[in-house]
């Protein structure tokens, strides 16, 4: 496992993380937390030393798994989590103000509920689960986050920017205040590359590179048939002919990615890695065997300029979360 520095944090990383919202179980079904441990402990023993959790994936219950693996992992293992909402609103609509959504002591209080589920004294990276930036002005974040930093409960702080929309975090990097964000990065969608990843390199700021496998399009195994249960989001996320589409565009990427080593989720996260802006790209993986062949990416080093040329061409502008 190769290691990045996580913007001004000075945190080193490891290239691929652990994104953790599919083992907090309730949207995400189909798992145990016997293979979720088993996964993760894995993940730890081939040196992945990074973990992205929220309070709402399974109301608690991911950072509370989250937080037995650190404490046992018998090394440091860098822990990021989220502040969810407080209207529960994914993403954050415009025109809804601050004191709805992130009120102050509603920052400080949803930060103390996940320091007791993950049984830690302090979060290494606490973000703010949306973010609106009609909010850039407001003290309630500043104040919040300056508060938290300084009683030494956060270490660092960020945002995890709304879907598909990587220039609305532009502001909030300006301000100085905030030491990483996290972002959908993957094949598809690669318009963090325009603004943001510049940005972010001057002011050193670190990058998370979310939903690298587009919920499950690129590990090529959703065909028209693929079923989800219903009531868990990828059953959302994949409704109507919009698993058909997916599987027109895998395939044309498949095609083109033909002699490549590697399958196709990892050319995927070896794409995300590409990207010298990238600290560390953070997969959802509950399957040792999707664990070993993720960390396995980091390994691979870079794709070839050509390659990332052709990847140009397999841009897709949707959202699937609206
Ligand atoms: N708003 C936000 O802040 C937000 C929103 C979404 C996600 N996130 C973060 O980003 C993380 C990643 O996104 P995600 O988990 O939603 O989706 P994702 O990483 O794009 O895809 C996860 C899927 O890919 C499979 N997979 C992983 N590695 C694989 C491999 N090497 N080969 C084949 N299949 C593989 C997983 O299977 P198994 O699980 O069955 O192993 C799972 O079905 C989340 O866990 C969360 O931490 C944040």
């Amino acid at each position: 496992m190769r290691y990045r520095t996580l913007g001004r944090t000075g945190l080193q990383v490891s290239e691929v993380g652990y994104g953790a919202w599919g083992i907090g179980g309730k949207q995400w079904l189909g798992g145990s937390d016997d293979e979720s441990v088993t996964a993760v402990r894995r993940a730890i023993e081939l040196g992945l030393n990074f973990i992205d959790t929220a309070l709402a994936y399974g109301d608690g219950h991911s950072e509370e798994l989250v937080g037995q693996l650190v404490r046992e992992a018998g090394k440091k293992i860098y822990v990021a989590t989220k502040v969810p909402p407080k209207n529960q609103l994914w993403p954050a609509p415009p025109g809804i103000g601050i004191e709805k959504v992130f009120p102050y002591d509603y920052i400080l209080r949803s930060t103390e509920k996940s320091l007791r589920n993950l049984r830690l004294d302090a979060i290494d990276l606490q973000q703010l689960h949306v973010w609106n930036p009609e909010w850039l002005d407001r003290d309630e974040w500043r104040r919040a986050f300056e508060d938290l930093k300084k009683s030494g409960k956060v270490r660092f702080v960020g945002v995890s920017i709304n879907d598909h929309a990587p220039d609305t975090a532009l502001g909030i990097i300006d301000t100085g205040l905030i030491d990483a964000v996290q972002v959908i990065y993957n094949i598809f969608d690669q318009s963090p590359e325009q603004n943001l990843f510049p940005l972010c390199r001057t002011r050193h700021i670190g990058v998370l590179a979310r939903v690298p496998l587009d919920e499950g399009s690129l590990t090529g195994t959703i065909t028209a048939d693929t079923r989800f249960a219903p009531g868990e989001f990828r059953d959302f996320y994949f409704r109507g002919g919009r698993k058909r589409q997916v599987v027109e565009r895998v395939n044309a990427l498949k095609k083109d990615l033909q002699g490549l080593p590697g399958t196709l989720p990892e050319i995927a996260l070896q794409f995300c890695l590409s990207h010298p802006a990238v600290s560390s790209v953070i997969p959802g993986m509950r399957k040792v065997r999707n664990v070993e062949s993720s960390v396995s990416v980091s390994d691979r080093g870079r794709l070839a300029p050509e390659v990332l040329a052709r990847l140009k061409k397999h841009v897709w502008d949707k959202n699937f979360y609206s």
